[in-house]
Formats: C-alpha cells, sequence, structure tokens
C-alpha cells in the first residue's frame, strides 16, 4: 500500500512510525522526489490548520492520488466538507482526532468518514487505525469539539496536575519527586486500567473511613468545586475548537 504523508512534524511522524507500507513525505523544508505516475492509496494530511487551504490546493495540483485514494485529516477544526472543495465531492475523507499517547499505542483515534468510503474500507481503515490505540467512530463532525477539548488536549491537564503534585512534593523536602510522580500516574493508570469496578469504586477501594486519603477527598470533593473547575476549562476548550472550526 502506498502511503503518503502530507506534513511530517511532531503528529505526522508518529503515526508513519505505526503503520507498514511503502510511506512517501512531503514537508516544507525538504525536497520530495517522487517516482513518475506516483499514487497514493492512503494519504494522511498533518499540516498545521492555519494556510491550509493553499497548501492544499497545490498538492492537489500534483495529483499523487487515484479516484479511490483515501485521505485522512488530522487537522484540527477543519471539517469534511473543507476536504471536500479542494478534493471534490466524490473523495473519499476521514476527519480524525488522534492525540499523542499514539506513540506508545496508547492513543486515542477519534474519526469521521463521509459517504464515499464504504463499509468494506471503514473495516479495513478500522484495522490500520487500531495500530494507533483505542479508535472511536465519531457519528457527528460537532462531536469532534468535546473529543478534541478531553481527549486531543486531556495529556497536558494531566502533565499540568503531574506538575502540582511535584511542586507540593518538593515543598516538603521529598528528593526525587519527579520521578515519583511519574510512577504515581503510571501506577494508578495500570490499577485503573485492570480493574473491573468504575472509577468511583476504585477511589472509595482505596480510601478508608476516616482515614488520610478521605482527609485529602473532603477537601478536593467539597462541593463539586475540582469538578466544576474541570467543567469550565473543558468548556473553554469546547468553544475555541469551535471557533477555529469557522476560520
Ligand atoms: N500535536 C498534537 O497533539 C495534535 C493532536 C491532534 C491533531 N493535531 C493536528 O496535527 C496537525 C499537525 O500538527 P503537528 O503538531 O504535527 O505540527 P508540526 O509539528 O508543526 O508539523 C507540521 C508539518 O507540516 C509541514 N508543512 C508546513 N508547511 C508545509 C507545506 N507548504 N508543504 C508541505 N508540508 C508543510 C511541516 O514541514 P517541516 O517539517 O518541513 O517544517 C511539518 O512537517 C495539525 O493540523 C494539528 O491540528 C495535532
Amino acid at each position: 500500500m502506498n502511503i503518503l504523508f502530507l506534513g511530517y512534524g511532531k503528529m505526522g511522524s508518529i503515526l508513519a512510525q505505526r503503520l507498514d507500507g511503502q510511506i512517501k513525505i512531503i514537508r516544507r523544508s525538504s525536497q520530495d522526489n517522487f517516482p513518475k505516475n506516483y499514487q497514493a492509496d492512503l494519504v494522511f494530511l498533518c499540516i498545521k490548520p492555519q494556510g491550509a487551504e493553499k497548501i492544499l490546493a497545490e498538492f492537489s495540483r500534483r495529483k499523487f492520488f487515484h479516484k479511490n485514494t483515501i485521505f485522512i485529516s488530522i487537522l484540527a477544526g477543519k471539517k469534511i466538507a473543507f476536504f471536500e472543495k479542494i478534493f471534490g465531492k466524490k473523495a473519499k475523507i476521514i476527519r480524525s482526532m488522534p492525540n499523542l499517547p499514539i506513540q506508545y499505542l496508547e492513543g486515542i483515534f477519534a474519526y469521521l468518514y463521509n459517504k464515499n468510503i464504504s463499509k468494506s474500507e471503514v473495516k479495513n481503515l478500522e484495522k490500520i487505525f487500531q495500530n494507533f490505540g483505542e479508535i472511536i467512530a465519531l457519528k457527528n463532525e460537532k462531536d469532534f469539539d468535546a473529543i478534541t477539548a478531553i481527549f486531543g488536549s486531556g495529556p497536558a491537564y494531566i502533565f499540568l496536575l503531574q506538575e502540582i503534585f511535584e511542586k507540593i512534593a518538593v515543598s516538603f523536602g521529598i528528593t526525587s519527586s519527579a520521578k515519583l510522580v511519574k510512577k504515581l500516574f503510571l501506577g494508578s493508570a495500570l490499577m485503573a486500567e485492570s480493574a473491573t469496578e468504575n472509577f468511583a469504586k476504585l477511589r472509595q477501594s482505596v480510601t478508608s473511613k476516616n482515614g488520610t486519603t478521605e482527609a485529602a477527598l473532603k477537601i478536593l470533593q467539597k462541593n463539586s468545586v475540582l469538578e466544576k473547575l474541570f467543567k469550565k476549562s473543558v468548556n473553554a476548550a469546547i468553544a475555541k475548537s469551535k471557533k477555529l472550526s469557522k476560520e
């Protein structure tokens, strides 16, 4: 299978590493050299959304594709109609939102396909997407806003929590704080991954009555302040995602 990457930055290179096939790359900083009549079966569009229209129009003129080529966009905020305008109404387009943990096969890959893609093509594509981690088929374009705000931006929220934990540990003079915080998050994630109970039950199972954990949780959960703060933050990211889709 001929796989072409338009854009090979942070995300493009992570996705490419998880794929089998003849991979070719177009980027800004290096001259590309394509065999005559080269045609890709899959094209991953991995450039930035800003200025994408011009880059894609130029790419479209080079005709590195055939009538059954599938275009997979990872551009935040750019809708399927945007790509249909460039590649034609009959083009097979997938809009997706991967997150960074894909590099460890622990990512989330949300996607939506247009009507030109057949059921059997979807089946084959899903096998490919499974190389990235957990896949989730979306039904509506508007679902991308919440998926982006929660799971796309999610790693940054977790890193912020880790930063806070590290600062607190350092303030108590604990050595190797960063290393310990990493283990705390990794260990807890592994516990959650293997648990059969839901998150609330899992939390209760590690919280003894009148114990130290309970004392801390009473403050963290008071009036749902923390939950409301996270909800407010995610809503801000959703609003930004919607705004970017309109630009
Ligand atoms: N990073 C994330 O967490 C994440 C998550 C989900 C979705 N996304 C989406 O992924 C896309 C790429 O993000 P990124 O973080 O990977 O960006 P990036 O690291 O800046 O990569 C952008 C790539 O586009 C190439 N490029 C720029 N102008 C070009 C042109 N005229 N022709 C050909 N290639 C060109 C760049 O080439 P050079 O290498 O030569 O500069 C670079 O390889 C964005 O649309 C973003 O919305 C990112």
